[in-house]
């Protein structure tokens, strides 16, 4: 969570990122000698300490107006009363359904009495998430962590193979920490630090910086190619991303100006291509807010793949995350989002996995003028560099700015995914620059505010639903 507090005219990073339990192990995926990658993304070892409620709950303590029961009251009332299954999900459920229709819980939810997965705009009702929501009270860090809740959870974990104990959630923190910041054509950008690897952001950011790109047209491939060299080199340096506790990021060499100079330099270098494909992220959101006063809160926040680790502890109707699966599970090994394992990631004992998260919200003499985050894994890098270009060397409005198709790549592999609404003229002028695109359909989801004095702009990305509100 990034928040700009008006008051102070400064800005803070809330992580809330969840934390490998006590008992994890570097090669606690290593079977037979080999690393087992499933074992990270489905089923109880998948499940790392969660982070939400105990940051959300900071937050609301150092800004908040409101009770913690009065701001789940909404949420309590949809999972009671109901809400419509979103298209999109209703898209993604019969993807999943073999796996997620074994589990008890989602089985209640998300399937028809004969089995099939409902459609979309079906209501559905989460009546045991609601009860649990309301037994928190105004008290829900003690609730959730301490006693009997916490109880319930590592007991379900244990029963499943997991490791996660009523311990880890007693222990878990979450940290306020100074956002990171980079100046970008006349605009203070900031956004989160370590365990993020949003400083990428900021380095492709640099990169691009002061090349007067807007001239070349926001679809052209002559803007596209630097564009992809630039990213590539951003993800080489996220190699260097970690947890600032295990881990010294040289966050200050990696957005130097003279480092930047160097990897613009490096960004003419091309690596021969590996055959792998994108891994799509469903189980992440980004929203932000602007309130009357101009404070701007921009939060991601995630179960990492969709359905998380495909469990749900039923008496709670609480989905479990497997945010393990963010960590490297042996050098080499590539994660769900074909993010090669590192060194500097792999799993201990109260690490947090690196993360792609990037809230972000840039400054324009001293106020704000743009918050920006989205969802797609590594893709939401690339998404909010691009967000974030399109709307200040592009001069674009958000709406425009959210749906310019996007490219992305991330070095490994040596692929560049191009959204399938990209110009075909576009396509084949890169392929002709020898450049190996893959076609998908979306690449992340990202949404916007453009903010100017008297005016706010929100956009969202229609391919994964949302919207944009504003009274
Ligand atoms: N779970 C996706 C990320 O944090 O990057």
């Amino acid at each position: 969570m990034l928040i700009y507090w008006a008051k102070t005219k400064k800005l803070y990073a809330l992580d809330y990122r969840e934390t490998a339990p006590a008992a994890a192990r570097a090669d606690m995926y290593i079977r037979d000698g080999k690393p087992d990658e499933e074992l990270a993304r489905v089923g109880a070892l998948a499940v790392a300490v969660p982070g939400e409620l105990a940051g959300l709950e900071a937050a609301r303590r150092r800004f908040g107006t409101m009770k913690f029961s009065a701001l789940a009251a909404p949420a309590i009332r949809l999972a009671m009363s109901g809400y419509p299954l979103n298209p999109h999900m209703a898209h993604e459920l019969p993807m999943v359904a073999p796996i997620i229709s074994k589990d008890p819980g989602f089985r209640a939810i998300y399937f028809k009495p004969d089995g099939a997965p409902f459609h979309a705009d079906a209501i559905l009702h989460n009546p045991d998430l609601g009860k649990f929501m309301q037994s928190l009270g105004d008290d829900p860090v003690e609730r959730f962590y301490h006693g009997a809740i916490a109880e319930k959870i590592a007991d379900f974990v244990k029963a499943h193979g997991g490791i996660l104990t009523a311990q880890d959630l007693a222990g878990y923190h979450p940290i306020w920490r100074d956002p990171i910041h980079l100046t970008y054509d006349g605009y203070e950008v900031y956004t989160m630090p370590p365990p993020s690897s949003a400083g990428v952001v900021l380095e492709i950011l640099g990169m691009l910086s002061g090349g007067d790109v807007g001239g070349l047209g926001v679809d052209s491939p002559a803007y596209l190619a630097r564009l992809i060299e630039v990213m590539r080199q951003g993800f080489i340096d996220r190699a260097q991303y970690a947890d600032p506790a295990f881990v010294k990021v040289p966050l200050a060499t990696l957005l130097s100006p003279a480092h930047i100079a160097e990897a613009r330099d490096r960004a003419l270098h091309h690596a021969p291509p590996a055959p792998l494909a994108a891994a799509h992220d469903h189980g992440t959101s980004n929203f932000a807010v602007v309130d009357r006063d101009g404070d701007v809160v921009e939060v991601t926040t995630t179960v990492n793949t969709i359905f998380g680790a495909k469990m749900m502890v039923p008496s709670l109707g609480l989905v479990l995350n497997d945010e393990m699966d963010d960590f490297g599970v042996a050098p080499g090994v590539p994660n769900a989002f074909k993010l090669v394992g590192e060194k500097n990631n792999e799993v201990a004992p109260g690490k947090r996995p690196l993360s792609s998260m990037s809230p972000l919200i840039a400054l324009k003499d001293g106020r704000p003028a743009l918050a920006a985050g989205g969802s797609g894994g590594p893709t939401i890098i690339t998404g909010v560099a691009q967000v974030t270009i399109d709307s200040f060397a592009f001069h674009l409005d958000p709406e425009r700015a959210v749906r310019v198709p996007r490219v992305h790549m991330q070095a490994e592999p040596d692929i560049v995914f191009v959204e399938q609404s990209l110009p075909f003229h576009t396509r084949d002028a890169l392929t002709a620059m020898g450049y190996r695109l893959k076609i998908v359909p979306e690449l992340g989801a990202i949404s916007a505010i453009r903010i100017r004095p008297g005016q706010l702009r929100g956009a969202f990305d229609p391919l994964k639903g949302g919207g944009a509100f504003g009274d």
